[in-house]
């Protein structure tokens, strides 16, 4: 039977590059019924609709979403990547987001292979917060980060879930010698959830450390689970040191499976390169493979995953081309 999938082009190089991780995917042979949903700051210019109430139940009766990018530079920061995708993250309750890094370190030899698990619905991406007295000298903002024991215990949970299948090897990355409130209560649960699993070993790393070791020793890693801010500024990095943002995948998961789970680039919208035929589609295309791995399709999904790994250039519709005819069976 034919998955059903709801694609989110969205805005600048974003329906490019989603063209063509549908391609790949047709062309491994997965059967997909899709339906496109016309969201992003175009969509808000026209009409004013960011994700209505309506629109997200629709998303809701799909198994999966596949997302391009979105938010264009004619959009004050915030409105969309607020309104539309944490609003699909938070309501969704997408509260994994899984992001592999496979690649070889500028000036390194040996490619390196590690996942960051980014708790995806808490910390600073809440919104808690506001501002006093704003435009005057004495403006005042703050901005919360919110930790619940629940949200952190259960990306830990599936950090471990995860390192099972892997190289049995967790490290938490937090700053928990300066937050101390938010830091103490990660490592506590970090610690309660280590000793359910014996089998798997475990290390901790600061934020700022783990900087310097993601650039110089990348292949000390396995499974790294942290916090939504940290995990966002950390997996551009692994990214950068990965063959590039081009190549860096992400899956939004709801593990539980009360809704849809959604598979989107790492990557922005590049609003600089839209219709160049320079995007690389090559992480819409593993993001659309880490969707397949969530649908079952795994020897579909490891088929691509083997074809993006042979390296190569060309235009956008060029590779997605090239990839196309790799994964044909
Ligand atoms: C990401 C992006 C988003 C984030 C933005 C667009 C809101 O940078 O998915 O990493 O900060 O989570
Ligand atoms: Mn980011």
């Amino acid at each position: 039977m034919a998955h059903r999938i709801a694609v989110i082009g969205g805005d600048g190089i974003g329906p490019e590059v989603t063209a063509e991780a549908l391609k790949v995917v047709r062309a491994a042979g997965v059967q997909i019924d899709t339906v496109d949903f016309d969201l992003g700051g175009a969509r808000y210019l026209r009409d004013g609709e960011i994700l209505s109430d309506t629109t997200l139940d629709q998303l809701r009766d799909f198994q999966a979403i596949l997302l391009g990018a979105v938010g264009t530079p004619d959009v004050p920061p915030g409105v969309i990547e607020r309104g539309l995708l944490l609003k699909m993250r938070f309501e969704l309750d997408l509260y994994i987001n899984q992001r592999p890094f496979i690649g070889t370190a500028p000036g390194g030899t040996e490619p390196h292979d590690f996942v960051v698990i980014r708790e995806n619905t808490e910390g600073p991406y809440v919104g808690e917060g506001g501002v006093l007295r704003k435009g005057t000298p004495h403006e005042v903002a703050t901005q919360g980060s919110v930790n619940t024991r629940m949200g952190a215990e259960r990306a830990i949970r599936y950090a471990f879930e995860l390192a099972m299948n892997r190289r049995r090897y967790v490290t938490l990355v937090h700053k928990t010698n300066v937050l101390t409130f938010a830091g103490d209560l990660w490592q506590r649960a970090f610690n309660d959830v280590a000793a359910e699993y014996p089998q798997v070993s475990t290390a901790y790393n600061h934020v700022d450390a783990a900087c310097i070791y993601f650039v110089q020793d990348p292949h000390r890693y396995d499974v790294i689970v942290t916090d939504n801010l940290f995990g966002d500024i950390l997996t551009d990095l692994g990214g950068a040191v990965s063959g590039g943002i081009g190549l860096a995948s992400s899956a939004n998961l709801n593990p539980a499976r009360t809704g849809p789970s959604m598979f989107e680039p790492v990557h922005g919208s590049a609003p600089d390169i839209v219709g160049t035929g320079k995007a690389n589609p090559t992480a819409a295309v593993l993001s659309a493979a880490l969707m397949l791995d969530f649908l079952g399709e795994t020897p579909a999904a490891d088929r691509i995953r083997a074809a993006c790994a042979e390296p190569g250039t060309g235009s956008t519709t060029e590779i997605g081309d090239r990839l196309a005819a790799a994964v044909a069976v």
